[in-house]
This record gives C-alpha cells, structure tokens and sequence, in this order.
C-alpha cells in the first residue's frame, strides 16, 4: 500500500492555486488545504486513473442512511435529475430531521466524493472548528483539572459548526440542483413531521433530564415534560424555517446577517463564547483524500482532521502481512486486534487539524512504517499498550452521529460521516433556530493524558487552539477492488476506525453489502488496554485462546455502530445498499 503521490499509477490531473484571500462566501466554500505555516492555500483537485473503477457505470442508484426517510429524500432528489451529490445534500438535511439524535445544522463532519466524469476523488472537511475565543485550557479548573460536563453540556462544548456551509458548497460546486430543491424534502419533514421511532424515543428518554433545562429542546421532544410514545408526530417548525432560509439566500445566511446574529445571541445567552467574526469567518477546506493499497484494492478514505483514513490505511498496511483468511479465527482475530492498537497509538500522538500540525501522513501510511510495527507484534502474545513508546492514560461512551452512503447511476459516491458528536450534541437549542448545537469541542485534548468521553486519549497536535478543528474519528471510505465498489462508514466513535477496518476486510473476503453490516465486531483503542467484543461475538473457547495471549476481554452490554453499505459488484451488476441491523433494531446501542 502507498500513499497516493508514492503510486506510479496515480496522474495528479489539475493543480488549482487560490489566493491567500477567501473564494465567494456565497459557496461558504473555503480554499482548499492550508499549510502548517499558514503562508499559502493550495488546493490539488486530484484524479487517479483507477485500476478498475473508472470506465464503468452502475446504471442504478443506491442509498445507504440512517433512517428511511432520508433515504428517501435523497432517492428523490436523483428522480428530479439530481446526482449523487444533490442526494448528498438532501440526505444530510433529512437527518438532521428526523435523526437528530446524530446530525445537524449546528454541527459539522466529513463528505468523501467522488466524481465518475473525471474521476474525481475529494474530500469535503465540513468540521467544526474552535471559536476564536477559545482557549487550550478552557476546560479545567484552577487545580488543572477537566471540569466534568463543561465540555460536553455546556454551550462551551459548541464549535463553529460546518454542516450548512457544506450543504451550500455542495450543491454550487458539485450539485445540479439549486439548494432550494435539495432541501425541500427536510423541509417538508421538519414542517408535517415524522412518526417518533424507537431509536430516537432511546435517546430522548437518556436526555430527558437535560432537555427540561432548555426549553426549546423540551419544545420539540418532550410532550409536557414527558418522553412521547412511538408514533408520536415530531414537528420542528423552527428548524423548518432555519432551512427554508438556506433554501432561499444559500448557506451564507446561515453565517452572516440576521440569522448569524440571532445564532451569536443565542448561543451567549445560553453561556457561549461564539462571535459574529467566527461564523463569517467560517469556511469548508478541500482536502485531498487519504489513498492507500490492500491486497490490490484501492482505500480512499478520509484526511486530517479526520483520522480514520490514516489509520485505516496504516492497519491494512500492518495486516498485509498476514494470510487473513487462512488464520485460525483466535490469531486471526489477534493480529487485527494488534493493527488497531498501533494505529490508535499513532492517533493520539500524531493527529491533529492540518492547518495547525504538522501531520506525518506520509509516514503512517508508508509501508515501510507498517513493516516496523508488525515487526513488533507477536502472534502468541497481546503486546501490552503500555510498552509501546506513548502517551501515558490517565484515565464513556454513544448511536449520535449519522453517516450515508451514496451511489447515483453515473457512477458518483458520496460517503459523508456527520456529527453533533453525543446525543443530540449538548441537547441546547439555541432559541428560535430549531438548531441543537455540537458538543464537538470534547474531541479536542482537554488536557493530555485524559480521556475524551470516548476514552480517546491525545497530546499536543489535539490541544485546542482558536480557529482549529478538533480531531475526529471519522472514516467515509470507499474500497475499489476487482470485484467492484464498497461505500461505507458509520458512527460510533472511537469504535469507528475498527468498525470500517472490518467492513474493509469483510468486502475484500467477498461477503455482501448485508453480510458486512450485519457482521459482530470488537474493538481495541490502544489505551483502555482492552479487547472489548459485543455480546455474544466470541464463544468462550475463543475467548480462552485470547485470554491466554495476554489479552484482557471486556464483553459489551450492548452492540455498537450503524454501519451505512453500498457495495456495486462488476460480476453480478448489482449494486445493493444495507443498513445496519443495530440501528434499525431500536436496541440502545452505541
Ligand atoms: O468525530 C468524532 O470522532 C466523534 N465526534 C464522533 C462521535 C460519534 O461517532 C458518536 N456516535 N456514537
């Protein structure tokens, strides 16, 4: 495996230079990379002549979402003469609808494309970043300590959010459909309502408490202070109205003008620190996407400040190394176990927003680096975290944060990961908008060594910084292979990069867009030093030979991730979408 400008086969087709100054702040589209120096912004629209991907077309289109009714939305949209990234827009808007548990307007995340006309590969970073107030110890105490709740229940806990500037870049630069019609089905959805369904009905009843707190919220889903029975119609005329807004001036007025004042209003009333200059100052970046070879098969996956691609990319580095296949299920599951705690590793020691760090990505994603772990790595003993060179923990856990997967008939993919981060981010709404703002900030290092609520421990290249995006775990993946094509990507975490890692491994077996979702999984994170597998995965002799490699075993209570599938397959010319059995099962998981 390579990274993308070590491989012979890659063509970088257009370089496009920007100015220092800002592109039209209608598109809300920022200049592509900047570098660590801040000195110049450079954009690389990059293209690949793929091995097997490009001269071929699907014919049909497929869907993968969270919920029903954004799949739906976004079907629509193809039916109206929309592409992939139309339907991307009009997917991303209905969950932030009717899955609100996950996504929305006040929040942020990460849109990988695709382009078939001219093969294309892109990612959108639509992440949040840290007001301009912000500052590296904002979250501890006088003693030094992290203040418990400040950074995930407060207003403080908010980025900048990038969703609605997405939605407005993708559509002008990408889409072929004005805004106003890729957001009419949200629209319509957060105007006449949708049926209350169990997974969302499991998150209210979790933040019943908080809700009360914030009026606006209690508003929407509460019904006199109580949690509603399945079925009942939730209503977001606010929401509506914030989006009808989009639909009418574009994403800016999202940014700048009344609504923009009305938003910095809010959120300082409810105890934030966001200013008129961060909203207008906020911008989507272009980033070249992560690319990385298994086994033949091309992974194109997500960038800085996502770190899944490079983890992903290094783990199926580490993993070439091995006959998968041919292993008894105990080593197999061992050395997969292994790879993650090695990328973990490098997770919280080496990333962070590219505009602020210098991030090693040729390093981690060389093979050559990949070499060096595996020589580490013992196939009859868990090599404790503690004694690889690291962060030293000093040390909680959520179904929020949505992803889609999108196919239209030419050939386009979107696989976007987008998050409020907890549920309902910090459940506040600001008055008036409809809009639930992130609690993003905590995937920043609160303070190093300490764990995120997702146990993720960080240092430096992680600490907050005014204007810098919070590292996340997102993983928006496309693997193309022989036998075809695999969008995919979900929720869940720190549980993602492992949750995609298998997905990978699943589609390069053969398994099915259904087989891969439904899959059972476990997970290793480097630090807690534990190889966490869900109920029931592991019968009690695969757990005995774990054991006896040193491994400690933690059994989930519950199951985790929402894993979003599409997989078109050259041989049958089906392209079938899947949806995870847990996110649609109404079961509380992660
Ligand atoms: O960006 C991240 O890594 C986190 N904010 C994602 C949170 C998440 O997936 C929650 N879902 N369980």
């Amino acid at each position: 495996m390579r990274f993308l400008q070590k491989s012979g086969r890659i063509r970088l087709l257009s370089f496009i230079f920007f100015g220092a100054k800002p592109i039209a702040l209608d598109t809300r589209g920022g200049t592509p990379v900047r570098t660590a120096l801040g000195a110049a912004f450079l954009a690389l629209a990059l293209s690949f002549s793929t091995a097997f991907a490009s001269d071929r077309t699907p014919g049909q289109a497929a869907i993968a979402s969270a919920h029903p009714l954004a799949t739906e939305a976004g079907m629509t949209i193809l039916e109206q003469g929309g592409n992939a990234f139309d339907a991307a827009v009009a997917v991303a808007a209905a969950l932030a609808v009717v899955e609100p548990t996950g996504s929305g307007l006040g929040g942020g995340g990460f849109f990988l494309l695709h382009r078939a006309s001219d093969s294309l590969y892109t990612m959108i970073d639509a992440r949040e970043k840290a007001p301009l107030a912000a500052s590296r110890d904002m979250f501890l105490d006088e003693k030094g300590d992290p203040v418990r709740g400040l950074s995930t229940e407060t207003a403080l806990a908010a980025g900048i959010p990038g969703e609605p500037a997405a939605l407005g870049y993708l559509a002008e630069k990408y889409g072929r459909l004005p805004l106003s019609k890729s957001l009419a089905p949200a629209i319509r959805l957060a105007r006449e309502g949708f049926p209350l369904y169990p997974r969302l009905q499991a998150g209210i009843r979790f933040k019943k408490d908080d809700f009360r707190k914030s009026p606006d919220t209690a508003r929407v889903f509460l019904v006199k202070g109580e949690v509603p029975p399945l079925g009942h119609v939730i209503r977001q005329p606010e929401l509506a109205r914030t989006l009808e807004l989009l639909a009418r001036e574009g994403a800016q007025a999202f940014y700048e003008g009344p609504f923009a004042r009305r938003l910095v209003a809010g959120v300082r009333k409810l105890g934030g620190i966001w200013s008129e200059e961060d909203l207008r100052q906020y911008r989507v970046v272009e980033r070249e996407p992560i690319v990385g070879e298994y086994r033949g098969a091309r992974i194109i996956s997500a960038s800085p400040p996502a770190s899944g691609g490079i983890a992903l990319v290094n783990a199926l580095n580490i993993l070439e190394g091995f006959d998968l296949e041919s292993l008894d299920p105990a080593t197999r599951i061992h050395v997969i176990v292994e790879a993650m705690r090695r990328v973990h590793r490098d997770r919280a020691i080496y990333l962070g927003d590219p505009d602020f760090v210098k991030v090693p990505t040729e390093m981690l994603t060389s093979q050559f680096y990949a070499d060096g772990q595996r020589a580490s790595l013992r196939l009859d003993r868990a090599t404790p975290s503690a004694s690889l060179p690291g962060i030293e923990s000093i040390g909680a856990q959520g179904t929020h944060t949505t992803h889609f997967s999108v196919i239209d008939s030419e050939g386009n993919r979107v696989a976007a990961t987008i998050t409020l981060n907890l549920w309902f981010g910090t459940g506040l709404m600001v008055p008036g908008t409809g809009i639930l703002l992130n609690n993003q900030m905590d995937d920043f290092v609160i303070k190093p060594g300490t764990p995120n609520a997702y146990q993720l421990i960080g240092a430096e290249a992680n600490a907050i910084a005014p204007g810098k995006r919070m590292l996340s775990s997102s993983t928006p993946t496309f693997v193309e292979s022989e036998r075809g094509v695999m969008i995919a990507g979900t929720p869940g975490g720190s549980r993602i990069i492992g949750m995609v890692l298998l997905a990978v491994l699943d589609f390069m077996a053969g398994r099915s867009a259904s087989e891969i979702v439904s899959a059972p999984r476990f997970h290793h994170q480097y630090f807690p030093d534990v190889l966490l597998f869900e109920p029931g995965a592991f019968d009690q002799e695969l757990q005995q030979a774990l054991r006896q490699r040193g491994h400690e075993l933690r059994e989930g209570r519950e199951r985790w991730g929402n894993l979003q599938v599409v997989v078109w397959d050259y041989a049958s010319g089906r392209v079938e979408a899947a949806s995870d059995p847990r996110g649609q099962s109404g079961e509380d998981v992660y």
